[in-house]
């Protein structure tokens, strides 16, 4: 896990991007990227992660504002001086070329001696363990065989920096799971600097050493993925990471580490308190399903609320309860499950509790 951004490979200053001229699809980037970090871009559809990826690869210049590759500037370098390995959803394989063919291409491409290539072909093909099938053409393999295909030819000319729009999209979800797992061995064996765009967030949270949450062309927060769930900043990350309870107040008092969060309904809610929280403020409530205790003796739980229960579910190794609280329904509660557990019955009453560490009082938003 990375302590701190000391060494920055690359950093984004203060970018904007608009294709427009009026509407911004990014804003105000400012971020580094530590040599050998596995970062992701997590975000909606049309939160400018592509658009953020095109400006690191060179496909797309930004509006204003710099990125910087060690200390050199790269706004103005073509894609090709960038020495950059890039994958893509759609593989973009060549269709007429071999795998081999295919893999060596970025190596023709640079004017890698022709003895040297077949060597380095052959290392990339047994990395994807895939050497049985250098001969091929991209129409006779699998999409998994494919997609490691496209990832040999990203990585073969060892670039310092591997691009990856949504590479597994295609996938279904047994060899999406297969090929993150090789995806990440191959970064820790290589060591290279890798920049994901994903909007799963399970794969981002799985695969990454931090992640970056976009939401209308902002970063909203850019952390471990631990931190990004159990530490949201704002509202919107505490809401599109995981699932949250996110009932929403005034903040009634504040000092250093909490606050108190008033309902409408007239209860209160102590918990810790996030940045920017001061008394007064409009703010949400981060507090995660599982960090609920249910109709427990929990003494030095600060917060204890009524709710009825609507819904009980069964989801395996956990039960799941909807339940009206302080008058908003869909609150969510996770109950581990156990052998010969007494389910509570719908439409009863059931006291509720967390202790003010189980939760956090948040802003609304971050942008
Ligand atoms: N070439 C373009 N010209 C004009 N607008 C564009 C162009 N490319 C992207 N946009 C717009 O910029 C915004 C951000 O797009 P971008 O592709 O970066 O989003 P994204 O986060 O990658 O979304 P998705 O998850 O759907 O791939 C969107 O509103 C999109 O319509
Ligand atoms: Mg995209």
């Amino acid at each position: 896990m990375l302590a701190s951004v000391s060494k920055p490979f690359v950093t984004f200053s203060s970018i904007d991007k608009t294709y427009d001229g009026e509407t911004f699809v990014t804003r105000n980037l400012n971020f580094a990227i530590e040599e050998g970090e596995f970062l992701s871009l997590l975000g909606p559809s049309g939160s400018g992660k592509t658009t953020t990826l095109m400006m690191l690869a060179g496909f797309e210049a930004p509006s204003s504002g710099s990125i910087l590759l060690g200390e050199s500037r790269l706004n103005e370098a073509p894609p090709h001086r960038r020495n950059i390995g890039m994958v893509f959803q759609n593989y973009a394989l060549f269709p007429n070329m071999t795998v081999a063919q295919n893999i060596a291409f970025p190596l023709s491409v640079r004017h890698v001696p022709k003895a040297e290539q077949k060597g380095l072909v052959e290392r990339a093909l047994a990395m994807i363990e895939l050497s049985h099938l250098a001969d091929r053409r991209p129409a006779q393999l699998s999409g998994g065989q494919q997609q490691r295909v496209a990832l040999a030819r990203a990585l073969v000319f060892e670039p310092k920096l591997v691009l990856m729009d949504e590479p597994l999209g295609a996938l279904d979800k047994n060899l999406r799971e297969t090929m993150q797992y090789e995806i990440k061995r191959l970064h820790e064996k290589l060591g290279v600097t890798m920049v994901y765009v994903t909007h799963d967030q399970s794969e981002a949270l799985t695969m990454s050493d931090r992640v970056a949450v976009f939401h209308h062309g902002r970063i909203q927060q850019i952390a471990p993925p631990r931190d990004l769930y159990e530490d949201p900043e704002n509202a919107f990350v505490a809401n599109f990471i995981g699932e949250n309870n996110g009932l929403a107040g005034q903040v009634a008092a504040c000092d250093r580490a909490y606050a108190t969060l008033a309902l409408t309904s007239g209860i209160s809610i102590r918990g810790r308190a996030g940045a920017g929280i001061a008394t007064g403020k409009s703010a949400v409530l981060a507090l995660r399903p599982e960090n609920i205790a249910f109709d427990a003796d929990a003494p030095d739980h600060a917060n204890r609320l009524a709710g009825t229960i609507d819904e009980v579910i069964y989801c395996g190794d956990h039960w799941r309860l909807h339940l009206t609280v302080a008058g908003h329904n869909g609150f969510i509660i996770k109950v581990p499950n156990r052998t010969a557990m007494v389910l509570p019955e719908l439409g009863r009453t059931a006291t509720i509790s967390w202790g003010q560490d189980d939760c956090k009082i948040v802003v609304a938003d971050g942008s």
